[in-house]
């Protein structure tokens, strides 16, 4: 249910009031720092009725391109934002400046070309894809589509609930001949949760207690490699022949 656009503009059209998910920027921004500048072209999908996008840009960052699947959320986010004149500063490219598009996530081939963002921002986008019909197929092609978009030493940086045993064997990938491979090398982080009582100190003993942010680097070399599978395997389908590389 949490992978389908009807039930999310359902949940948009009810109730479209800012929320944010796990945590807000002022939260993960001492990691997010560590990972990225203020000019870098960043990507937010799954974007909701987070205010993360406006925190960051009142913060300084330059290119916030904003995607949901909802368009309830995304014309609402839009609007929301403009109506409080928030410049748009538009560069050379398009993707300077704050804008929000309804897009799907796991095929984003018709709005964006190979390589073009730093970073990606997901924030329980995989989380909910996890939890859709045909979680499996979701997944895959989500993540690969991220491993698509990224420039050859960008960043996905995935803020979930999920535990790594639950996580890492889809997020992490780098068998070259499997089918899931991705491009990039993956840190897990931990961020407690807010507690009821915010005087109360977790004691983070139990994995559930803290949130997992998943930085993945993407990899020159490794990024080149898929380039070249995926040559090869079009030259294939379009009856060449191209022999199999050794592994080294
Ligand atoms: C759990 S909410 C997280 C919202 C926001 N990132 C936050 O942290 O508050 C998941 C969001 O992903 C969107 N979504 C679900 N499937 C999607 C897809 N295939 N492509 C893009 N967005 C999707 C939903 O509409 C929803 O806004």
């Amino acid at each position: 249910m949490f992978g389908s656009p009807g039930f999310w503009d359902e949940r948009y059209y009810v109730n479209c009031e800012p929320f944010e998910w796990y945590h807000d920027y002022a939260a993960l921004k001492p990691l997010l720092e560590q990972f990225m500048t203020k000019e870098m072209h960043i990507l937010l999908v799954g974007c909701g009725s987070s205010e993360m996008a406006r925190d960051m840009y009142e913060d300084g960052y330059t290119s916030l391109f904003n995607v949901d699947i909802s368009r309830v959320v995304v014309d609402e986010m839009a609007m929301r934002y403009d109506m409080k004149e928030i410049p748009k500063m538009y560069f050379e490219d398009d993707l300077g400046g704050i804008q929000w598009k309804q897009a799907d996530a796991t095929d984003l081939t018709a709005m964006f070309n190979d390589k073009i963002f730093d970073v990606v921002v997901d924030k329980a986008l995989l989380d909910a894809l996890y939890c859709s019909e045909v979680p499996g197929k979701q997944t895959h092609k989500y993540l690969q589509e991220m491993d698509r978009i990224l420039t050859p030493e960008g960043l996905f940086f995935c803020v979930s609930f999920g535990l790594p045993e639950n996580r890492l064997d889809k997020i992490e990938d780098t068998d070259e001949e499997s089918d899931g491979f991705l491009a990039w090398e993956v840190e897990v982080h931990a961020i407690p949760k807010l507690m009821p009582n915010q005087y109360k100190v977790s004691q983070l003993k139990k994995p559930e207690d803290v949130y997992y942010v998943y930085t993945c680097r993407k990899e020159e070399k490794m990024d080149n490699e898929k380039m070249l599978k995926k040559k090869a395997e079009k030259a294939r389908a379009a009856g060449k022949k191209i022999p199999t590389r050794n592994k080294r």
